[in-house]
Protein backbone atom coordinates (compact mmCIF):
# COMPACT_ATOMS: atom_id res chain seq x y z
CA UNK A 1 0.00 0.00 0.00
CA UNK A 2 1.01 3.42 -0.88
CA UNK A 3 2.80 5.72 2.09
CA UNK A 4 -0.16 8.06 2.99
CA UNK A 5 0.93 12.02 2.66
CA UNK A 6 -0.16 15.93 3.37
CA UNK A 7 1.12 18.20 1.96
CA UNK A 8 1.73 22.05 3.39
CA UNK A 9 2.54 25.49 2.10
CA UNK A 10 2.87 29.00 3.50
CA UNK A 11 1.77 31.60 1.47
CA UNK A 12 1.21 35.32 1.54
CA UNK A 13 3.18 37.87 3.92
CA UNK A 14 4.92 36.11 7.01
CA UNK A 15 3.85 36.27 10.28
CA UNK A 16 5.07 34.60 13.70
CA UNK A 17 3.77 31.76 14.05
CA UNK A 18 3.95 30.08 10.55
CA UNK A 19 6.39 27.63 11.87
CA UNK A 20 4.39 26.73 14.46
CA UNK A 21 1.53 25.95 12.40
CA UNK A 22 4.05 23.51 9.93
CA UNK A 23 5.29 21.90 13.09
CA UNK A 24 2.20 21.39 14.71
CA UNK A 25 0.82 20.15 11.32
CA UNK A 26 3.98 17.86 10.61
CA UNK A 27 4.05 16.31 14.32
CA UNK A 28 0.42 15.35 14.16
CA UNK A 29 0.82 13.64 10.61
CA UNK A 30 3.56 11.44 11.66
CA UNK A 31 1.87 10.12 14.81
CA UNK A 32 -1.78 9.52 12.23
CA UNK A 33 0.72 7.86 10.16
CA UNK A 34 0.86 10.01 7.72
CA UNK A 35 4.08 11.26 5.78
CA UNK A 36 4.10 15.43 5.88
CA UNK A 37 5.51 17.73 2.89
CA UNK A 38 6.12 20.99 2.79
CA UNK A 39 5.92 23.18 -0.55
CA UNK A 40 8.55 25.44 -1.20
CA UNK A 41 7.40 29.63 -1.98
CA UNK A 42 4.10 29.39 -1.18
CA UNK A 43 1.80 27.88 -3.93
CA UNK A 44 5.09 28.23 -6.05
CA UNK A 45 6.43 25.36 -5.57
CA UNK A 46 3.31 23.70 -6.42
CA UNK A 47 3.96 23.69 -10.18
CA UNK A 48 6.74 24.21 -12.93
CA UNK A 49 9.03 23.65 -11.06
CA UNK A 50 7.31 21.48 -8.69
CA UNK A 51 9.54 22.42 -5.08
CA UNK A 52 8.97 20.87 -1.75
CA UNK A 53 10.86 18.96 1.10
CA UNK A 54 9.90 16.58 3.48
CA UNK A 55 9.39 17.82 6.86
CA UNK A 56 11.16 15.61 9.36
CA UNK A 57 11.94 15.33 13.02
CA UNK A 58 15.31 16.57 12.21
CA UNK A 59 14.49 19.82 10.02
CA UNK A 60 11.24 20.88 12.43
CA UNK A 61 12.83 20.40 15.70
CA UNK A 62 13.40 23.92 16.87
CA UNK A 63 10.91 26.20 14.85
CA UNK A 64 7.97 26.52 17.45
CA UNK A 65 9.34 29.87 18.44
CA UNK A 66 11.11 31.01 15.36
CA UNK A 67 9.52 33.62 13.41
CA UNK A 68 9.08 33.31 9.39
CA UNK A 69 8.71 30.02 7.89
CA UNK A 70 11.41 27.16 6.63
CA UNK A 71 9.22 26.89 3.60
CA UNK A 72 9.29 30.74 2.60
CA UNK A 73 6.30 32.64 1.08
CA UNK A 74 5.38 34.99 -1.19
CA UNK A 75 2.17 37.60 -1.78
CA UNK A 76 3.49 37.92 -5.71
CA UNK A 77 3.83 36.36 -8.29
CA UNK A 78 1.48 34.03 -10.87
CA UNK A 79 -0.71 32.98 -7.70
CA UNK A 80 -1.98 35.91 -6.87
CA UNK A 81 -5.47 36.38 -6.28
CA UNK A 82 -6.29 39.49 -4.68
CA UNK A 83 -5.85 43.15 -5.86
CA UNK A 84 -7.90 44.78 -4.23
CA UNK A 85 -10.29 44.33 -1.15
CA UNK A 86 -13.27 42.39 -3.32
CA UNK A 87 -11.03 41.91 -6.83
CA UNK A 88 -10.25 38.95 -7.49
CA UNK A 89 -8.07 37.58 -10.27
CA UNK A 90 -8.68 33.85 -11.50
CA UNK A 91 -5.70 31.80 -11.23
CA UNK A 92 -4.88 30.54 -15.06
CA UNK A 93 -6.46 27.27 -15.75
CA UNK A 94 -3.40 25.61 -16.73
CA UNK A 95 -2.21 26.40 -13.50
CA UNK A 96 -4.32 24.36 -11.29
CA UNK A 97 -4.17 21.55 -14.13
CA UNK A 98 -0.48 21.31 -13.04
CA UNK A 99 -0.86 22.00 -9.63
CA UNK A 100 -3.92 19.26 -9.65
CA UNK A 101 -1.18 16.83 -11.31
CA UNK A 102 1.63 17.93 -8.92
CA UNK A 103 -0.69 16.62 -5.64
CA UNK A 104 -1.76 13.50 -7.99
CA UNK A 105 1.53 12.46 -8.60
CA UNK A 106 2.89 13.08 -5.19
CA UNK A 107 -0.31 10.96 -3.53
CA UNK A 108 -1.47 14.09 -1.64
CA UNK A 109 -4.28 12.79 0.60
CA UNK A 110 -4.71 16.64 0.91
CA UNK A 111 -3.37 20.26 1.05
CA UNK A 112 -2.81 22.17 4.00
CA UNK A 113 -2.70 26.41 2.74
CA UNK A 114 -1.83 28.86 5.46
CA UNK A 115 -2.72 32.23 4.49
CA UNK A 116 -4.74 35.60 4.97
CA UNK A 117 -7.57 36.78 2.78
CA UNK A 118 -5.70 36.27 -0.56
CA UNK A 119 -3.99 32.93 -0.40
CA UNK A 120 -6.97 31.73 0.67
CA UNK A 121 -9.11 32.75 -2.13
CA UNK A 122 -6.84 31.01 -4.53
CA UNK A 123 -7.21 27.92 -2.05
CA UNK A 124 -10.98 28.27 -3.01
CA UNK A 125 -10.16 28.33 -6.30
CA UNK A 126 -8.21 24.92 -5.96
CA UNK A 127 -11.10 23.25 -3.90
CA UNK A 128 -13.45 24.40 -6.84
CA UNK A 129 -11.52 22.66 -9.65
CA UNK A 130 -11.22 19.82 -7.19
CA UNK A 131 -7.58 19.56 -5.82
CA UNK A 132 -8.50 18.84 -1.85
CA UNK A 133 -7.45 21.89 0.35
CA UNK A 134 -7.88 23.19 3.57
CA UNK A 135 -7.46 26.63 4.66
CA UNK A 136 -5.69 28.13 7.95
CA UNK A 137 -6.20 31.74 8.63
CA UNK A 138 -2.81 33.92 8.70
CA UNK A 139 -2.57 37.37 9.01
CA UNK A 140 -1.28 39.61 11.25
CA UNK A 141 -4.00 42.11 10.52
CA UNK A 142 -6.55 39.83 12.12
CA UNK A 143 -8.96 40.75 9.33
CA UNK A 144 -10.46 37.37 8.32
CA UNK A 145 -14.73 37.11 9.06
CA UNK A 146 -15.21 33.34 10.57
CA UNK A 147 -12.88 33.68 12.91
CA UNK A 148 -12.01 35.78 16.31
CA UNK A 149 -8.19 35.76 15.92
CA UNK A 150 -5.83 34.69 13.06
CA UNK A 151 -2.31 33.53 14.13
CA UNK A 152 0.40 36.34 14.03
CA UNK A 153 -2.19 39.11 14.78
CA UNK A 154 -0.90 38.89 18.57
CA UNK A 155 2.71 39.01 17.93
CA UNK A 156 2.22 42.14 15.96
CA UNK A 157 0.35 43.65 18.79
CA UNK A 158 3.12 43.03 21.35
CA UNK A 159 5.89 44.18 19.07
CA UNK A 160 3.47 47.64 18.66
CA UNK A 161 2.69 47.83 22.52
CA UNK A 162 6.52 47.08 23.04
CA UNK A 163 7.12 50.24 20.56
CA UNK A 164 4.31 52.39 22.60
CA UNK A 165 6.07 51.38 25.77
CA UNK A 166 9.39 52.58 24.74
CA UNK A 167 7.87 55.79 23.14
CA UNK A 168 5.73 56.88 26.39
CA UNK A 169 9.29 57.44 28.25
CA UNK A 170 10.57 59.66 25.73
CA UNK A 171 7.82 61.38 24.74
CA UNK A 172 6.84 62.27 28.08
CA UNK A 173 11.05 63.36 28.82
CA UNK A 174 10.92 65.51 25.79
CA UNK A 175 7.44 66.55 25.97
CA UNK A 176 6.57 65.54 22.18
CA UNK A 177 3.66 64.04 20.49
CA UNK A 178 4.40 60.87 18.36
CA UNK A 179 2.90 59.15 15.86
CA UNK A 180 3.05 55.71 15.42
CA UNK A 181 1.81 53.84 12.11
CA UNK A 182 1.39 50.42 12.31
CA UNK A 183 0.15 47.88 9.59
CA UNK A 184 -3.47 46.65 9.37
CA UNK A 185 -4.47 47.09 6.04
CA UNK A 186 -8.27 47.88 6.02
CA UNK A 187 -8.87 46.93 9.84
CA UNK A 188 -7.59 48.44 12.41
CA UNK A 189 -7.34 45.56 14.77
CA UNK A 190 -3.56 45.72 15.53
CA UNK A 191 -3.75 50.00 16.21
CA UNK A 192 -7.11 49.40 18.19
CA UNK A 193 -5.52 46.20 20.51
CA UNK A 194 -1.78 47.97 20.65
CA UNK A 195 -3.19 51.34 21.46
CA UNK A 196 -5.27 50.36 24.90
CA UNK A 197 -2.10 47.70 25.70
CA UNK A 198 0.01 50.70 25.53
CA UNK A 199 -1.75 53.68 26.43
CA UNK A 200 -2.12 55.42 23.47
CA UNK A 201 -4.06 58.80 23.78
CA UNK A 202 -5.71 58.68 20.19
CA UNK A 203 -6.30 56.03 17.80
CA UNK A 204 -7.08 56.47 14.24
CA UNK A 205 -8.24 53.60 12.37
CA UNK A 206 -10.25 53.05 8.92
CA UNK A 207 -13.40 51.81 10.58
CA UNK A 208 -13.87 55.36 12.45
CA UNK A 209 -13.94 58.92 10.48
CA UNK A 210 -11.76 61.64 12.48
CA UNK A 211 -10.33 65.11 12.27
CA UNK A 212 -7.59 66.97 12.58
CA UNK A 213 -9.19 69.39 14.58
CA UNK A 214 -10.60 66.36 17.35
CA UNK A 215 -6.78 65.12 17.53
CA UNK A 216 -5.39 69.04 18.26
CA UNK A 217 -8.31 68.69 20.81
CA UNK A 218 -7.52 65.96 22.64
CA UNK A 219 -3.59 67.39 22.37
CA UNK A 220 -4.97 70.37 24.00
CA UNK A 221 -6.75 68.88 26.54
CA UNK A 222 -4.10 66.47 27.65
CA UNK A 223 -1.59 69.60 28.41
CA UNK A 224 -4.61 71.56 30.06
CA UNK A 225 -4.52 68.56 32.87
CA UNK A 226 -0.76 68.75 33.01
CA UNK A 227 0.50 66.00 30.27
CA UNK A 228 2.59 67.23 28.04
CA UNK A 229 3.18 64.82 25.60
CA UNK A 230 0.46 62.45 23.40
CA UNK A 231 0.95 59.36 22.10
CA UNK A 232 -1.25 58.73 18.96
CA UNK A 233 -1.28 55.00 16.88
CA UNK A 234 -2.91 55.09 13.41
CA UNK A 235 -4.07 52.48 11.32
CA UNK A 236 -1.95 52.37 8.04
CA UNK A 237 -5.12 52.17 6.01
CA UNK A 238 -6.96 54.74 8.04
CA UNK A 239 -8.93 57.02 5.50
CA UNK A 240 -7.91 60.71 5.75
CA UNK A 241 -10.09 63.40 6.65
CA UNK A 242 -10.85 64.60 3.27
CA UNK A 243 -10.85 61.33 2.13
CA UNK A 244 -8.78 58.48 0.39
CA UNK A 245 -5.99 55.96 2.08
CA UNK A 246 -2.27 56.74 2.07
CA UNK A 247 -0.07 55.09 -0.19
CA UNK A 248 1.07 53.42 -3.66
CA UNK A 249 -1.50 51.80 -6.29
CA UNK A 250 0.55 48.81 -7.99
CA UNK A 251 0.15 47.21 -10.63
CA UNK A 252 -1.97 43.47 -10.71
CA UNK A 253 -1.27 43.61 -6.55
CA UNK A 254 -2.59 45.02 -3.59
CA UNK A 255 -2.10 48.55 -2.71
CA UNK A 256 1.07 49.38 -0.58
CA UNK A 257 0.05 51.62 2.04
CA UNK A 258 1.87 53.57 4.16
CA UNK A 259 2.86 57.07 4.61
CA UNK A 260 -0.24 58.57 6.83
CA UNK A 261 1.81 58.88 10.24
CA UNK A 262 4.01 61.22 8.27
CA UNK A 263 0.90 63.78 7.07
CA UNK A 264 -0.71 63.35 11.05
CA UNK A 265 2.96 64.53 11.95
CA UNK A 266 2.72 67.57 10.05
CA UNK A 267 -0.15 68.56 10.54
CA UNK A 268 -0.15 68.74 13.91
CA UNK A 269 3.03 70.52 13.40
CA UNK A 270 1.48 73.03 11.31
CA UNK A 271 -1.72 73.51 13.82
CA UNK A 272 -0.15 73.53 16.63
CA UNK A 273 3.59 74.00 16.86
CA UNK A 274 4.57 71.38 18.62
CA UNK A 275 7.22 68.95 18.34
CA UNK A 276 5.82 66.09 16.53
CA UNK A 277 7.60 62.85 15.26
CA UNK A 278 6.70 59.76 13.48
CA UNK A 279 7.88 56.10 14.34
CA UNK A 280 6.84 53.95 11.34
CA UNK A 281 6.88 50.37 12.49
CA UNK A 282 6.34 48.06 9.21
CA UNK A 283 7.86 45.03 9.09
CA UNK A 284 8.96 45.16 12.73
CA UNK A 285 5.51 43.74 13.15
CA UNK A 286 6.08 40.51 11.11
CA UNK A 287 9.38 39.42 12.31
CA UNK A 288 10.08 37.85 15.18
CA UNK A 289 9.83 35.03 17.84
CA UNK A 290 5.76 34.45 18.25
CA UNK A 291 3.99 35.22 21.57
CA UNK A 292 2.77 32.31 23.63
CA UNK A 293 -0.62 33.30 22.51
CA UNK A 294 0.35 32.79 19.28
CA UNK A 295 1.88 29.29 19.41
CA UNK A 296 -0.46 27.40 21.21
CA UNK A 297 -3.09 29.21 18.34
CA UNK A 298 -0.83 27.92 15.29
CA UNK A 299 -0.01 24.35 17.48
CA UNK A 300 -3.34 23.59 17.55
CA UNK A 301 -4.77 25.12 14.06
CA UNK A 302 -1.68 22.90 12.61
CA UNK A 303 -3.02 19.56 14.29
CA UNK A 304 -6.48 20.57 13.15
CA UNK A 305 -6.08 21.42 9.96
CA UNK A 306 -4.60 17.80 9.56
CA UNK A 307 -7.83 16.15 11.43
CA UNK A 308 -10.33 17.92 8.58
CA UNK A 309 -8.36 16.45 5.68
CA UNK A 310 -8.30 13.03 7.94
CA UNK A 311 -12.37 13.30 8.16
CA UNK A 312 -12.77 14.33 4.26
CA UNK A 313 -13.93 18.34 5.41
CA UNK A 314 -12.11 19.20 2.60
CA UNK A 315 -12.35 22.96 1.26
CA UNK A 316 -13.20 23.95 4.87
CA UNK A 317 -10.85 26.40 6.90
CA UNK A 318 -10.37 25.93 9.95
CA UNK A 319 -11.31 28.86 12.73
CA UNK A 320 -11.14 29.63 16.18
CA UNK A 321 -14.64 30.35 18.53
CA UNK A 322 -13.31 30.35 21.64
CA UNK A 323 -12.83 27.94 23.48
CA UNK A 324 -13.85 25.86 20.57
CA UNK A 325 -12.13 25.05 17.04
CA UNK A 326 -14.53 24.70 14.29
CA UNK A 327 -14.15 25.15 10.37
CA UNK A 328 -16.04 26.83 7.46
CA UNK A 329 -16.46 26.73 4.20
CA UNK A 330 -13.38 28.74 2.66
CA UNK A 331 -15.61 30.64 0.94
CA UNK A 332 -17.69 31.83 3.75
CA UNK A 333 -14.35 33.29 5.30
CA UNK A 334 -13.01 35.00 2.34
CA UNK A 335 -16.41 36.48 1.40
CA UNK A 336 -15.63 39.90 3.34
CA UNK A 337 -13.33 41.41 5.86
CA UNK A 338 -13.79 41.59 9.39
CA UNK A 339 -13.58 44.91 10.47
CA UNK A 340 -13.75 46.54 14.04
CA UNK A 341 -16.95 47.81 15.15
CA UNK A 342 -16.81 51.13 15.75
CA UNK A 343 -19.56 50.45 19.00
CA UNK A 344 -17.36 47.35 19.89
CA UNK A 345 -16.68 46.54 23.57
CA UNK A 346 -12.96 47.17 22.69
CA UNK A 347 -13.78 50.55 21.36
CA UNK A 348 -16.61 51.25 23.93
CA UNK A 349 -13.91 50.67 26.59
CA UNK A 350 -11.24 52.70 25.11
CA UNK A 351 -13.48 55.86 25.13
CA UNK A 352 -14.43 55.00 28.86
CA UNK A 353 -10.59 55.79 29.82
CA UNK A 354 -10.71 58.93 27.66
CA UNK A 355 -9.41 57.65 24.57
CA UNK A 356 -10.03 59.62 21.53
CA UNK A 357 -11.19 58.16 17.35
CA UNK A 358 -10.71 61.69 16.61
CA UNK A 359 -13.89 61.82 15.66
CA UNK A 360 -15.49 64.07 19.07
CA UNK A 361 -13.88 67.63 20.17
CA UNK A 362 -14.92 65.98 23.47
CA UNK A 363 -13.45 62.53 25.03
CA UNK A 364 -17.06 61.00 25.03
CA UNK A 365 -17.70 58.22 27.54
CA UNK A 366 -19.93 56.02 25.74
CA UNK A 367 -21.22 54.46 29.00
CA UNK A 368 -22.36 57.66 30.01
CA UNK A 369 -24.06 58.94 26.85
CA UNK A 370 -25.18 55.56 26.49
CA UNK A 371 -28.21 56.76 29.39
CA UNK A 372 -28.66 60.28 27.44
CA UNK A 373 -25.96 61.86 28.71
CA UNK A 374 -22.53 63.26 27.54
CA UNK A 375 -19.61 63.30 30.09
CA UNK A 376 -17.45 67.04 29.01
CA UNK A 377 -16.05 69.15 31.05
CA UNK A 378 -17.30 72.37 29.77
CA UNK A 379 -14.63 74.07 31.40
CA UNK A 380 -11.91 71.98 29.57
CA UNK A 381 -13.60 72.26 26.92
CA UNK A 382 -13.68 76.47 26.44
CA UNK A 383 -10.04 76.31 27.23
CA UNK A 384 -8.91 73.37 25.01
CA UNK A 385 -11.03 75.07 22.15
CA UNK A 386 -9.14 78.94 22.91
CA UNK A 387 -5.81 77.28 23.21
CA UNK A 388 -6.32 75.79 19.78
CA UNK A 389 -7.34 79.07 18.28
CA UNK A 390 -4.18 80.61 20.27
CA UNK A 391 -1.97 77.87 18.41
CA UNK A 392 -3.64 77.91 15.08
CA UNK A 393 -2.84 81.74 15.29
CA UNK A 394 0.65 81.55 16.31
CA UNK A 395 1.07 78.62 13.45
CA UNK A 396 -0.64 80.86 10.81
CA UNK A 397 1.64 84.37 12.28
CA UNK A 398 4.78 81.44 11.71
CA UNK A 399 4.11 80.78 8.18
CA UNK A 400 3.42 84.39 7.44
CA UNK A 401 7.09 85.17 8.93
O1 LIG B 1 -1.44 41.66 5.26
C1 LIG B 1 -0.31 41.73 6.07
C2 LIG B 1 0.45 42.99 5.82
O2 LIG B 1 1.56 43.05 6.68
C3 LIG B 1 -0.37 44.28 5.91
O3 LIG B 1 -0.63 44.68 7.22
C4 LIG B 1 0.47 45.23 5.10
O4 LIG B 1 -0.29 46.29 4.55
C5 LIG B 1 1.01 44.35 4.02
O5 LIG B 1 0.96 43.02 4.49
C6 LIG B 1 2.43 44.68 3.61
O6 LIG B 1 2.78 43.88 2.55
P1 LIG B 1 4.25 43.81 1.94
O7 LIG B 1 5.05 42.89 2.80
O8 LIG B 1 4.04 43.30 0.57
O9 LIG B 1 4.81 45.21 1.98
Amino acid sequence: MNQKRIGILTSGGDCPGLNAVIRGAAKTCWRLGYDCIGFLKGYEGLYDPVQYLSLTPQNTTGILNQGGTILGSTNKGRFAATVGVHDRVNIKPELLAGVATTVRQLGLEGLICIGGDGSLAIAQQFHEYGIPVVGVPKTIDNDLSATAFTFGFDSAVACATDALDRLHTTAASHERVFVMEVMGRHAGWIALHAGVAGGADVILIPEISWTFENVCHKILEREHGGKKFTLIAVAEGAELPQGGMVGQQRDGAQAKLGGIGEIVTREIERRLLKDTRTVVLGHLQRGGAPTTFDRVLATQYGAHAVRLIIEGRLGEMICYHPPQMNSVPILKAVNRIRTVEPDGAAVQAARALGISFGDTAESANPFVARIGEVATSDDVEQDAEFALDLAEAAAEEALAD
